[in-house]
């Protein structure tokens, strides 16, 4: 709760700093001390979030990165402190584009257009480490247009992973419990192990194509993570030994799986035949000089060629290297020539291990995004693996973090519309109107509507402002004695985009129209997370 004696504090320091309020910091002392808080957010006069507030800590040519970085970040930043669950999409410069509830499980083409995915269920108990629930696409107008999970495992989705094929099927992730007699690990005869599975299911009928599970494979004793490290190994805490936490399908059918316990990948046969591993205790490569794998996250196969991923150096309970790094390694696919060699590596901008989580997404451009996991960093790296910036989304150094970040080019046409409120004014006189349209990505400016209940087509124009951040403000001096109101979002054209509702001075003189895109997605979404600050 602390932080919710940051807001006047954040607002003092950013006009001290070299970048505006809202707009990320760079290179900002108080934030990288901490003397900021925890979790320095963002606030606006009226619309109700509070978005992580970004520094480069390692900032790009132009700070704070409007010139050097297009598309959007999208990430689901978790910790302690802050609001939890909740997707942001930020502009490079920090500023929020759009807050959706729910977990990010990446950007995905289904039926040819890119839709948001979004995780929701339950996390084991006491734990965030996995979590049983479904997954819901969102078209570009934040529809939700399917929603799916996995079928009779005992268990729905998880949320370390979800691709979507040419084919409309879903690859997914799930950690179902088994019991089993532990006593030869050290744990409980009557014991509960939790399994790694993974499933492809057919979106549209939920018609089971591949169902694999690890323990039918991979024996625990391959695994690094003892019980008591990962899960109890009883019923409400099973051991979590295999920790599944990625998934590729391969263009010949095969699925490349990732496991962060066994410090393995393994590449598996539609047969369920695992066809080799890489790293691990019973590797079929060797791995380069210097190069362990090591609770790694993210695996990805590019090109039958190459594979990289996030090699965090560290658990939550241990650390073994000295700095987690984004790997990009040569390799070959069929494992004839057994050598792994280094193509290039991702330092991080601070170097230190990372106990959980972590991403390296590769753009068109070979550049990469690496999500530096349970460490709130992100940063971009040219096609050498070399670092051109690093974002930090909190000063904290542990246990904060973001699953995967991820750069995106992104369409947001919100159906519902834009959201108003006027300020509480206690005249008609100077009026001033606070606009916002969450998740919507082509408004460039805003206009003020003035009308009368005898004129309600005919508005007449009152002010137009630029958007430059998440909230704009407008104003009208309230000459003509207008007392209803609507505003209008303007895209680079100057076409108009869309009406908000109308908003009258009230009774009170006082309007409140909450974002209405989170009330829809709340009905059916179970975290309310926003409010809470
Ligand atoms: C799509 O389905 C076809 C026919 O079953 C199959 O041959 C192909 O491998 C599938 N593609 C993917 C990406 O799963
Ligand atoms: C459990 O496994 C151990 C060996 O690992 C064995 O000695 C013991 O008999 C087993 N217990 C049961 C109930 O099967
Ligand atoms: C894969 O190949 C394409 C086309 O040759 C190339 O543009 C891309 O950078 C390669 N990806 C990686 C990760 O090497
Ligand atoms: C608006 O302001 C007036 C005067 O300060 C106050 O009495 C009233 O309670 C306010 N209304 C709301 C809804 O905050
Ligand atoms: C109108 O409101 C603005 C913003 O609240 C304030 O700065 C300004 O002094 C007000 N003007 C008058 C004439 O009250
Ligand atoms: C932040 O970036 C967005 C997208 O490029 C731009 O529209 C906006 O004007 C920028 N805001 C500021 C305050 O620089
Ligand atoms: C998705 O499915 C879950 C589980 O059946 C359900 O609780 C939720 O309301 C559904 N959401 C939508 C948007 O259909």
């Amino acid at each position: 709760m602390f932080v919710f004696l940051l807001g006047p504090l954040l607002l003092l320091v950013a006009f001290s700093g070299k970048c505006l309020a809202s707009v990320a910091f760079c290179e900002n002392a108080d934030y990288e001390s901490g003397a900021l808080g925890t979790s320095p957010y963002q606030t606006y006069q009226a619309a109700p979030f509070h978005p992580i507030q970004l520094n480069y800590a390692l900032p790009p040519t132009e700070c704070p990165a409007n010139n050097d970085v297009s598309g959007y970040f999208f990430f689901t930043p978790s910790g302690v402190v802050m609001m939890q669950d909740h997707i942001i999409i930020l502009n490079p410069n920090g500023t929020l584009v759009g807050a959706i509830p729910g977990i990010f499980l990446g950007l995905h083409k289904y039926n040819g257009a890119d839709h948001i995915a979004i995780w929701d269920g339950q996390y084991e108990p006491g734990h965030q480490a996995y979590g049983r629930g479904y997954i819901v696409l969102l078209d570009h107008t934040y529809s939700p247009v399917a929603n799916f999970t996995t079928v009779n495992l005992g268990v729905g989705a998880d949320f370390h992973e979800l691709e979507i094929t040419s084919n409309q099927t879903a690859i997914m992730t799930a950690y179902p419990p088994r019991a089993a007699n532990l006593s030869a690990y050290g744990g409980p005869e009557d014991g509960y192990i939790a399994d790694g599975a993974v499933q492809e299911v057919d979106i549209a009928t939920g018609r089971v194509l591949f169902t694999w599970r690890a323990l039918e494979h991979v024996d625990p004793s391959e695994c690094y993570a003892a019980i008591g490290d990962a899960g109890k190994g009883i019923r409400e805490h099973p051991w979590d030994y295999f920790h599944i936490n990625s998934i590729q399908k391969q263009d010949d059918g095969n699925y490349l799986i990732s496991s962060r316990q066994c410090h393995a990948l393994y590449l598996v046969h539609p047969s369920g035949d695992i066809i080799w591993r890489m790293g691990g205790k019973k590797s079929d490569f060797v791995l380069p000089k210097g190069i362990e794998f090591s609770w790694q996250h993210h695996a990805r196969i590019h090109n039958h060629s190459t594979v990289s991923l996030f090699n965090n150096g560290a658990a939550n309970w241990v650390e073994d290297l000295p700095f987690a790094q984004g790997f990009l390694l040569k390799f070959d696919y069929n494992n004839v020539d057994k050598e792994v060699s280094i193509k290039n590596i991702r330092n991080p901008f601070n170097r230190k291990p990372s106990a959980s989580r972590g991403s390296v997404q590769f753009l068109e451009n070979g550049e990469s995004i690496v999500g530096w996991g349970s460490v709130s960093y992100f940063s971009q790296h040219d096609a050498n693996g070399e670092i051109k910036w690093s974002a930090q989304f909190s000063p904290s150094q542990n246990d904060f973090g973001a699953y995967r970040v991820f750069l995106h080019n992104w369409v947001g046409r919100p159906t519902i519309p834009p959201s108003m409120q006027i300020s509480n004014t206690s005249t008609s006189k100077n009026i001033t109107v606070y606009a916002w349209w969450n998740g919507a990505t082509e408004v460039s400016a805003w206009k003020l509507f003035g009308f009368t209940a005898s004129t309600p087509s005919a508005p007449t124009f009152l002010d137009a402002v630029s958007k430059v951040d998440f909230e704009s403000t407008l104003r009208y001096n309230g000459e003509e004695g207008y007392e209803t109101f609507r505003v209008a979002a303007i895209d680079a054209n100057g076409e108009i985009l869309a009406y908000s509702d109308a908003a009258s001075l009230g009774g009170n003189t006082f309007h409140v129209k909450e974002d209405s895109l989170l009330q829809v997605l709340y009905r059916y979404m179970r975290a309310v997370f926003f409010f809470e600050l």
